[in-house]
């Protein structure tokens, strides 16, 4: 009975999915999408693509589909290419922005690249939904798509199961429908690390293809900007300096609300709402040598919703020190305001104008993520002298060198240019190539592990501070943009950052750690103690430890926008949710992090149990790993939850460096228990897996394989079936990353 309810409500929730969707297409086909600040400069406003080709004459289309970026610098790239190699007139866009539904009109001149990664568990980005129900309406019979010829390029990562699962998709229709392909089908697997150089090899070939095919003439790769630089005088109330999207700039006036007060969205990925941190603390205990905070957001003051098991978007923004460095690698005016033109009237622009150099490098681009050969080769034009030409062409001809001295460092943009120089800052590179060769600056997602049924109005995320020291001398550590500003956030809130003057600069004592979230507050009033000036030592912290903050922010924002500690947010729906009926039995596997939604699913759970405590509840079986004691997340609350709903939740914990015992993993614990989780499947337990991508969900998938193998005497293959169902029903529903 109960496994047939909650078909039939899978089934109504992906359909309540698909009409959200929908719903969303409906409104951007009326307002069209975007920020106002991105909008195409001129063109007739119209959203069919082959109107907009030959309303400005191009005889290229690029477009990509991308959840965080990466398809669509590669996008960007590969047109500007195309560009300054053959003069080429290309056009390069979102899918989003426009209609596809008239592309059998597309004159026979043009040819269309399509750059299109993979998310969720195999399916299109977010950007390009509109596109997939596009082509899945074609009738094959029809032919349609005879006259396009198009080169696609894949981004995935093999990790996970369903590898570049829309670029295939996509291929197979377009192909079905009758377009043609051009060169070979390119795939990139972040999974192996190696998307930039699968880019550079299908790249290599593919423009000779195109080359071939449209008998065109090569010339020497010279930049050439696509965008106008005005310098401005001052300052205007109109200028971006920082401000996430335009609503936020003083000269717009109010912000969208309704009647009662309230900032209204949608938000998402171009408008944030600017949410007030209320409550940051840290989760690990001092003798872990990492850091993992919890942080709250209020959104109250807004009316933005979330359901259990979404996702948090964060806007970060860059740390002063990596600001500095990029600023001085390029010897760059941080100061200069400037406006920006398309001069192609196609092109979207890259962030919001008018703005500041330094907010441009502050807040919109991406400065310290790993550098590309292409940038290399890209820069040897602007080499200041033989030595570091020849450098370059090196660096940019030979993937291996480039791996060993860059990559494998983890150099960043700045880092990379130093060291190509020798640490001379570089005069030569304009700014209008800075901008279009840096990949713009992306929000940042987390599990959200707090219960929309009991906070409401506020959002709880857990996240683990990257920040990975490399031993060997002179190399830089691998710093999180977000997690870091977010560690920043913690330290600040509770006194521990404010009294740094410059003598101590890089040296603060972070000495709540092994305080209760409780205590946090009381640690707000208590006397900051530092190295330099003794105080007595305030009772309460029991371990004090020396940190050095590998990095800092401007934590007041663009105008005093985050001051009091707010940060830009949005929520991203996903289709991780509990069963509809609470009879239902769950397993939850969720080792590190992983465990965040979970948290939201037992609170949630705890709150229903207290609206109806004469329902009994079906199991909750939650299996959770840490390497110790001391990075246990939530350890005392889970007692309270287990006490709360009364025995129908059960916590199994796996820790995995414990000193002297062999190393135990979540999936350990679950063969353990493989009997009860057999009857819980029996009973129609619905599965959920949350975590590491690689090594984790894969074990897991394997163990739960065994589980039916040996529960039900089947075969392995029978087995693989049956949890290939699981996962196609909506009762073995991942959220890995
Ligand atoms: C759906 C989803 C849910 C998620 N949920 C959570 C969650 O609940 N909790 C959580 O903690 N995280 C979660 N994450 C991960 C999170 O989104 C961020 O990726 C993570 O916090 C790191 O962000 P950051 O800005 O601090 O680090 P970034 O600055 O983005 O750096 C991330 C990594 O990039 C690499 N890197 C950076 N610079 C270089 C370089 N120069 N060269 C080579 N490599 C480099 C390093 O491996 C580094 O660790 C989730 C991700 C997704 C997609
Ligand atoms: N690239 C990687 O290799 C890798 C690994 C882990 C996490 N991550 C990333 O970092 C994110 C945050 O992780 P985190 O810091 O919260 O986790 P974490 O603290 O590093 O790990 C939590 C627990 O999971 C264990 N674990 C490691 N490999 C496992 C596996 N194959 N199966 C089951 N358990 C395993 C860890 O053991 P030990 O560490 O003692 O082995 C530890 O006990 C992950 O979601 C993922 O994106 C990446
Ligand atoms: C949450 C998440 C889910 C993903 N799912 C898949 C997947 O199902 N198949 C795949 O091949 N790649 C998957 N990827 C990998 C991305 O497609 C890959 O990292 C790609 O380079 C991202 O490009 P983009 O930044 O343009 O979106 C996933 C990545 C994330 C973060
Ligand atoms: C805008 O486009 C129209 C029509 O294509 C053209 O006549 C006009 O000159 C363009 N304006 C600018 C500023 O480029
Ligand atoms: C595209 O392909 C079709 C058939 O495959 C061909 O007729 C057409 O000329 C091609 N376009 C170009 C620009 O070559
Ligand atoms: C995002 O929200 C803004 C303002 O709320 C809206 O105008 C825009 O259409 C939305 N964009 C998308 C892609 O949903
Ligand atoms: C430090 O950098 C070297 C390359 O120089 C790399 O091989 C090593 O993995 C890095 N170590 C860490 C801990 O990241
Ligand atoms: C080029 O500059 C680097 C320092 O940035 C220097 O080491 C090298 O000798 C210079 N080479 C020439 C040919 O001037
Ligand atoms: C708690 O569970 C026990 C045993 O399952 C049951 O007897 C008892 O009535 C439950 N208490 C409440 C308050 O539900
Ligand atoms: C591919 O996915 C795995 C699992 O999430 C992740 O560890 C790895 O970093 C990803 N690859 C890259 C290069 O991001
Ligand atoms: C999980 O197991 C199924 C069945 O064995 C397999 O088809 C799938 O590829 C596995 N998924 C992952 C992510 O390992």
């Amino acid at each position: 009975m109960v496994d047939k309810i909650d078909i039939v409500v899978v089934t109504v929730f992906t359909i309540a999915v698909a009409i959200y969707f929908n719903i969303n297409l409906l409104k951007d086909l009326i307002t069209g999408a975007g920020d106002e600040a991105f909008k195409l400069q001129n063109s007739s406003g119209s959203r069919d693509i082959v109107t907009v080709l030959k309303e400005n004459d191009k005889n290229y289309l690029v477009v990509y589909g991308s959840q965080t970026g990466t398809a669509e610098d590669y996008a960007k790239r590969f047109a500007k290419e195309l560009i300054s190699k053959f003069k080429l007139n290309v056009m390069c866009a979102d899918l989003e922005d426009y209609d596809f539904d008239n592309l059998h009109n597309l004159p026979s001149n043009v040819v269309i690249s399509l750059f299109l990664s993979t998310y969720g568990e195999g399916e299109y980005p977010d950007n390009a939904l509109q596109f997939e129900t596009w082509l899945k309406s074609l009738d094959p019979f029809e032919s349609n798509l005879g006259n396009v010829n198009f080169t696609i390029f894949g981004l995935g990562n093999s990790t996970y199961e369903h590898f570049n699962g829309a670029a295939r998709n996509a291929w197979k229709l377009l192909k079905a429908n009758g377009a043609h392909l051009v060169g070979k089908f390119g795939l990139a697997d972040d999974g192996a690390g190696t998307t930039d150089e699968d880019y550079l090899s299908w790249n290599e070939k593919v423009i000779e293809q195109i080359k071939t095919f449209l008998k065109l003439d090569e010339q020497d790769l010279k930049f050439e900007s696509s965008f106008e630089v005005t310098k401005l005088d001052t300052l205007e109330d109109n200028v971006f300096v920082g401000e996430p999207s335009s609503q936020y700039l003083p000269s717009s006036g109010k912000l969208p609300s309704n009647d009662e007060g309230l900032q209204t969205g949608p938000f998402n990925t171009t408008y944030p709402y600017v949410a007030p941190i209320v409550k940051s603390y840290e989760l690990f205990d001092s003798k872990s040598e990492r850091n993992c905070i919890h942080t709250e957001f209020d959104v109250s003051g807004s009316n933005l919703k979330y359901s259990t098991g979404d996702h948090l978007a964060i806007w970060p923004s860059n740390a002063n020190e990596k600001v500095e460095q990029f600023i001085k690698a390029l010897s760059l005016d941080g100061d200069m305001i400037f406006d920006l033109k398309a001069k192609d009237p196609t092109m979207k622009l890259p962030f919001p104008t008018p703005t500041t150099v330094e907010a441009a490098v502050r807040h919109y681009l991406e400065i310290t993520g790993p550098v590309s050969r292409q940038l290399l080769r890209s820069l040897i034009q602007f080499a200041p002298n033989e030595t570091i030409k020849e450098k370059l062409v090196d660096l940019s001809k030979d993937k291996d060198q480039f791996a060993k001295e860059i990559i494998s460092k983890y150099f960043n943009i700045a880092d990379t240019l130093y060291y190509v120089s020798e640490g001379k800052p570089w005069t030569t590179v304009p700014w209008e190539f800075v901008l279009e060769f840096t990949s713009k600056l992306q929000p940042r997602y987390y599990s959200i592990s707090s219960s929309a049924l009991t906070e409401k109005q506020t959002i709880h995320i857990t996240s683990i501070v990257e920040n990975t020291p490399n031993d060997t001398e002179g190399l830089p550590p691998v710093v999180g943009v977000a997690t870091n500003l977010l560690r920043n956030i913690q330290l600040d809130k509770a006194g521990l950052l404010k009294e740094e003057t410059s003598e101590v600069k890089d040296k603060v004592v972070t000495n709540i750690k092994d305080e209760k979230k409780e205590d946090v507050e009381a640690a707000n009033e208590e006397t900051v103690e530092k190295k330099e000036t003794p105080t007595p030592t305030p009772k309460k912290l029991v371990t004090k430890k020396e940190h050095e903050l590998p990095v800092h922010y401007d934590l007041n924002g663009p105008r005093d926008l985050f001051k009091d500690y707010k940060l830009p947010i949005h929520v991203r729906k996903s289709t991780f949710r509990l069963p509809t009926n609470p009879q239902t039995p769950v397993i939850m596997i969720g080792p590190g992090t992983g465990v965040a939604p979970f948290r939201g699913f037992i609170k949630e759970r705890v709150k229903f149990q207290e609206l109806n405590p004469d329902i009994k509840l079906g199991k909750h079986l939650l299996f959770y790993g840490s390497r110790d004691g001391n990075d246990f997340l939530y350890r005392d609350e889970w007692e309270e939850y287990k006490t709360k709903l009364n025995g129908s939740f059960e916590m199994v914990v796996a820790h995995s460096r414990l000193p002297n015992k062999p190393k135990v993993y979540v999936q350990d614990k679950l063969k353990e228990k493989e009997e009860e989780v057999m009857e819980l499947l029996k009973k129609g337990a619905f599965i959920y897996v949350c975590g590491d991508a690689k090594n984790m969900a894969k074990d897991v998938n394997a163990t739960i394989v065994g589980t039916y193998t040996r529960g039900l005497k089947i075969e392995d293959t029978e087995a693989r079936e049956m949890v290939k169902m699981l996962k196609s029903q909506g009762k073995y529903q991942e959220d890995i990353w």
